[in-house]
């Protein structure tokens, strides 16, 4: 198990121990973490686990993928730490990561 933080946009923490393996969408829908919703199931279309994470953290995340790029591209509220947490398998390495998650979820539609 690591534990995972996750923060909502209103600044309301969730600590949550997710199994190893399991990605980060799944580590907050199954611990019932409001503001991570994992639509698609994880399959990276739908852009609804989309969150933030430091740059700190970045050395220990796998590099953004062709495809969570495309999806990124559509996501409210991008920055440039918007990350999909389903394309992020938890590890041991990520023990105390903090994940900030965006106002809302979904696409840009502008
Ligand atoms: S759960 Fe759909 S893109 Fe991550």
């Amino acid at each position: 198990m690591t534990t995972i933080t996750y923060i909502e946009h209103d600044g309301a923490e969730h600590v949550v121990d997710v199994e190893d393996d399991m990605n980060l969408m799944e580590g907050a829908t199954l611990n019932l973490v409001p503001g991570v919703e994992g639509m698609c199931g994880g399959i990276c279309s739908c852009a609804t686990c989309h969150c933030y994470i430091s740059e700190e953290w970045e050395s220990r995340l796998p590099p953004i993928s062709v495809g969570e790029e495309s999806m990124l591209r559509t996501a409210r509220h991008r920055r440039t730490a918007s990350r999909l947490g389903c394309q992020i398998t938890v590890t041991p390495e990520l023990e105390g990561l903090r994940v900030d998650l965006p106002p809302e979820q979904g696409a840009d539609d502008a």
